[in-house]
């Protein structure tokens, strides 16, 4: 920020040389991404969109892969059109092999990946009683599979040096009714980081999660327990880009300390009773 008081004594006149030299000057932009690969699941909406889009200002390429592969191509049409590098691949994350081509197409594009960002995630609305088994275990597979996938097929191409970063929620921490599957799956992903940070420090990858609270995207919209009043959301509503600044923080060398934990990025909700 100028300070205006620095230009007020020639007001009048036009501008000395140094006045206007610190006029061109901009607040200096982070490039932490520069040169290097980061794949977002889930880039093309709400927090995954809002992700990829900082990972590209600040100079990565970046893989966008979503189910909505129209989607993930909307995301892109809007990075390169800002003069950002991206790819959209089209993805089911809760499918191995689908997992598996993506990775492919990532390094072949763009050669070995610096950065998995874990944020495609589904919800279901049904009681334990009445859940179908194939209900229950596409919510597992498709939350915490897709963060095992994308690790166990993944590594091989990582550089060391690395960060991986999961997207969990506060309802791993504090719940409500008919969302077992997803609360269970996002206290499973944070478990399954802490552990798989602990393997991976020889590698200097660092694996962090990040815990959103309500975000206003698509997601919480189309929550039927947030449309019912049943889950709360009168609190503070955060913007996808308050997550995407926890992500990125999260995936850069900014967090070279911060390993294994999980970041609740909520307004505060979980600290009040
Ligand atoms: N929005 C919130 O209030 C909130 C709160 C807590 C946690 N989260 C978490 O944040 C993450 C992002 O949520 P969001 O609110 O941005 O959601 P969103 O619905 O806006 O976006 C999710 C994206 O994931 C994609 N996707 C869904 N299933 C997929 C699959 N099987 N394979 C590939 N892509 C798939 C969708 O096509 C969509 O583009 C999720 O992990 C979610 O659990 C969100």
């Amino acid at each position: 920020m100028l300070h205006t008081g620095t230009f007020a004594a020639s007001a009048a006149g036009p501008p000395c040389k140094a006045e206007a030299n610190v006029r061109k000057q901009k607040a200096p932009r982070m490039m932490r991404f520069a040169d290097k690969t980061c794949i977002v699941t889930g880039g093309g909406s709400g927090i995954g969109l809002a992700a990829c889009q900082q990972f590209a200002r600040e100079g990565a390429r970046v893989v966008v892969a979503d189910l909505h592969v129209e989607a993930a191509q909307k995301s892109v049409d809007a990075i390169t059109a800002a003069g950002g590098t991206a790819l959209a691949v089209a993805v089911d994350v809760g499918d191995s092999g689908q997992v598996q081509a993506c990775i492919a197409k990532a390094v072949s594009a763009y050669g070995a990946i610096d950065v998995i960002v874990n944020d495609a995630a589904m919800m279901t609305f049904t009681p334990i009683a009445d859940i179908a088994d194939a209900d229950f275990f596409r919510v597992i597979t498709t939350n915490l599979g897709s963060v095992f996938y994308f690790a166990r097929y993944g590594l091989a191409h990582m550089n060391d040096g690395g960060a991986i970063v999961n997207l969990s929620s506060v309802h791993a921490h504090a719940t409500t009714a008919n969302v077992v599957p997803y609360a269970a799956s996002k206290g499973a992903i944070e478990a399954f980081t802490r552990g798989l940070s602990i393997e991976l420090t020889a590698r200097k990858i660092r694996v962090n999660c990040v815990a959103p609270g309500a975000v206003d995207t698509p997601m919480l919209w189309n929550n039927p327990n947030v449309k019912s009043g049943a889950e709360k959301v009168t609190g503070a509503i955060g913007k996808p880009e308050d997550l995407a600044a926890a992500i990125c923080f999260l995936a850069s060398s900014d967090a070279a300390f911060v390993n294994g934990t999980t970041l609740i990025v909520d307004g505060g909700r979980l600290a009040g009773l």
